[in-house]
């Protein structure tokens, strides 16, 4: 029977390995020569990527790709992607090729708002609360000038704090809504502590506020924190060209090209079922820059999300349209990214992607991510009202059907010649293997 450990997170790397393999993985040497084998030759190297989090045994390796060819702005760009998945690279650089040729991805910052709130309940009355917050607004901004002086420095800082009433939704419930300018920093750190110090704050001028009674200058903060959806750190990414230039292929033509295109772009818009797919293929874009470049992709993600239901209904984050015989796809998202500090400073293939990617701003990799998240739905759109899905897929799928089958690398490359001209599935890679090994 499995006992309960108390001091986990005290015992040394090699005491936490062979706990997990006394307990949990019958001591395993296999398993054990595993971890350690994702072990960095390196000890500095290791140790640093030990300390990113805690009870760390081993390193996960994803694959670090490049994606060129992208055409950003009228500047010529290389995009690294970190993802396990199989044609999400290869899709990214064949639309990056695409649009290299039809004038480029035309991208634009429209705003770099964060926010963050103080959820608190105020069961008192309204009228004095508004009175005691513009009495106290001055000294909850004066309360983290300490916190805030670098950032004032490189022109960021608090932008406003406002109040607001949420007491419709939850009897006395109310919010210190405040907007934030964080420059090249994501800004989770800064917001947060901001947040905590506007929290103390509110409640020290509270308790000395003198029209609210007793019960009132107890008003009760329930938690300070930074909120991840972003509708005011806002990317705008678009292609456009005549439909006469708009495909490639003699299959369908161009205006029956341009037309299935965009029904099926309608099709997201209207239907959640279709839209959640159709953004997951965004995201498979987004995040692999996000990655890579050292951001948290969980944040990214959830605002993402919810901005695709700003609207009451999950929707498509892209759109299509054809005016005066122009095909224009564009993409509008919230993107709260920095580009130093947290990981961007630490991890080395990070510091290598921002190196590739010119050191880019803030804002810069704002443009960047948002070009990747809609060359790879103009991708996955383009095969999926042509040729469908699979056969790109698993054309690039094939590596790792063959690598679970352990074939040998003679085995590889006759496969790879033979599946250049036939369908690749998982039964017909298993065929074809057994009639080369027979
Ligand atoms: C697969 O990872 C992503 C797609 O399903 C996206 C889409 O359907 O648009 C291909």
């Amino acid at each position: 029977m499995i006992t309960p450990i108390t001091g986990f997170s005290k015992l040394n790397k090699e005491e936490k390995i062979n706990w997990l393999l006394k307990t949990y993985l019958q001591n395993s040497e296999d398993s054990e020569k595993i971890l350690k084998q994702y072990w960095n030759v390196n000890d500095e190297v290791q140790q640093l990527h030990e300390e990113f989090t805690e009870n760390t045994l081993s390193n996960f390796y994803l694959p670090f790709g490049i994606a060129p060819n992208f055409l950003i702005n009228g500047k010529l760009m290389a995009i690294p992607m970190t993802t396990e998945e199989s044609s999400v690279i290869a899709a990214a650089s064949k639309a990056a090729k695409f649009w290299q040729t039809r004038g480029g991805f035309k991208v634009k910052v429209l705003n770099t708002t964060k926010n963050g709130q103080v959820h608190f309940i105020y069961n008192g009355d309204h009228n004095k609360l508004i009175k005691f917050f513009h009495a106290s607004k001055e000294t909850l901004l004066d309360s983290v000038s300490t916190i805030t002086k670098n950032m004032r420095k490189r022109g960021g800082g608090v932008l406003d704090i406002e109040l607001l009433d949420k007491t419709e939704m939850l009897n006395g419930y109310f919010q210190l809504h405040c907007t934030f300018e964080t420059k090249d920093s994501m800004g989770a750190n800064f917001i947060n502590s901001c947040l905590e110090k506007f929290a103390d704050t509110l409640k020290d001028e509270a308790v000395k506020f003198q029209d609210f009674n007793a019960e009132e200058k107890h008003l009760e903060v329930i938690m300070s924190i930074l909120s991840n959806y972003v509708p005011e750190c806002l990317v705008r990414v678009e292609v456009s060209c005549p439909v006469s230039e708009l495909y490639d292929d003699k299959q369908i033509s161009n205006e029956g090209f341009a037309e299935k295109f965009l029904t099926a772009i309608r099709i997201a818009e209207v239907e959640p079922y279709r839209a959640v797919t159709h953004n997951k293929g965004i995201m498979n874009g987004i995040d692999a820059v996000v990655l890579a470049t050292g951001n948290d992709f969980r944040a990214i993600e959830a605002g993402i999300h919810a901005f695709a239901c700003k609207d009451g209904s999950y929707t498509s984050l892209t759109h299509a349209s054809i005016e005066n015989n122009v095909f224009k796809f564009w993409m509008e998202v919230p993107l709260a990214l920095g580009t130093v500090g947290g990981l961007t400073n630490l991890h080395p293939l990070v510091k290598v992607a921002s190196e590739i990617l010119q050191k880019p701003s803030a804002r810069e990799l704002m443009e960047i991510v948002a070009v990747a998240g809609l060359a790879q739905n103009f991708a996955a759109v383009k095969s999926l009202v042509t040729n469908g899905i699979q056969q790109g897929h698993m054309k690039m799928h094939l590596m790792n059907i063959l690598n679970a089958q352990k074939a040998t690398p003679v085995e590889k490359e006759e496969l790879i010649k033979y599946f250049t001209k036939h369908t690749v599935t998982h039964s017909n890679v298993a065929e074809q293997l057994e009639r080369i090994r027979n």
